[in-house]
């Protein structure tokens, strides 16, 4: 049997999938060590390889093959585009694609303005933009702290993810428009699902009654 290879987005979500994932029984005793400089873990029983990486790195290492499955944000899914099969919503980290701003800017928005708007997300900010609204605007990427951007007049809005909604109250912005709800998703390589159909859809099926006996 072939190692199955999983790529998690590094942070708080990789540890609640963790979670997730002994609960069907996947475990990886060595990853738990906080002093280990590893970056892949074995189990070799289960026949597992699990690392870790940046989270807009996970889509590529799964369409590349490199990782057979991945556990990411549906923002980074939808921002790399990349050839890959979204199977299951884990239902953690949910939060909301949104477009803020000073609540003056929801005229802008309204009239259909040219305006700037700042961003992490160009892909997603065109796409609601120019094939949803048919609105065209000017797109800034930033790196982060976009709420910045209004702020010191770099733009007129932003795109941005709203989780508790404070770090937009706290500078004096508001949700203007919401552009989709946000969560982890389990992606898997499109060959990996041909290859490894057998131990891939028992994995999701044994995810899906993890998951239902949770909400209960
Ligand atoms: C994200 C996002 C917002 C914030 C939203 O930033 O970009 O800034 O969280 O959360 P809230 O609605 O609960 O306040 P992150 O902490 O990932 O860092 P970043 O600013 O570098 O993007």
């Amino acid at each position: 049997m072939r190692y199955l290879t999983f790529a998690l987005a590094k942070g708080r979500m990789a540890n609640k999938t963790l979670e997730i994932l002994e609960k069907i029984g996947y475990t990886c005793e060595e990853m738990k060590d906080p002093k280990s400089r590893k970056l892949i873990f074995t189990n070799e029983e289960q026949k597992i390889k699990i690392f870790l990486s940046k989270a807009n790195d996970v889509p590529t290492y799964v369409e590349y093959g490199a990782a057979d499955i991945g556990v990411v944000g549906k923002d980074t899914i939808l921002e790399e585009g990349r050839k890959l099969y979204e199977v299951i919503d884990l239902g953690i980290g949910k939060c909301r694609m949104c477009v803020a701003g000073p609540k003056e800017a929801k005229k802008l928005l309204e009239n259909g303005e040219i305006i700037r708007v700042a961003t992490k997300y160009p892909n997603i900010a065109k796409d609601y933009f120019y094939n949803k609204k048919h609105q065209t605007v000017e797109i800034i990427k930033l790196n982060g702290s976009i709420e910045l951007a209004p702020i010191v007049e770099l733009a007129e809005v932003i795109v941005d993810i709203v989780e508790t909604g404070s770090t937009l109250r706290e500078n004096g912005l508001e949700v203007l428009e919401e552009i989709c709800p946000l969560s982890a998703r389990m992606v898997v390589n499109q060959v990996s699902m041909k290859m490894e159909n057998e131990r891939i859809t028992k994995l999701i099926n044994d995810l899906r009654e993890v998951l239902a006996h949770n909400k209960e």
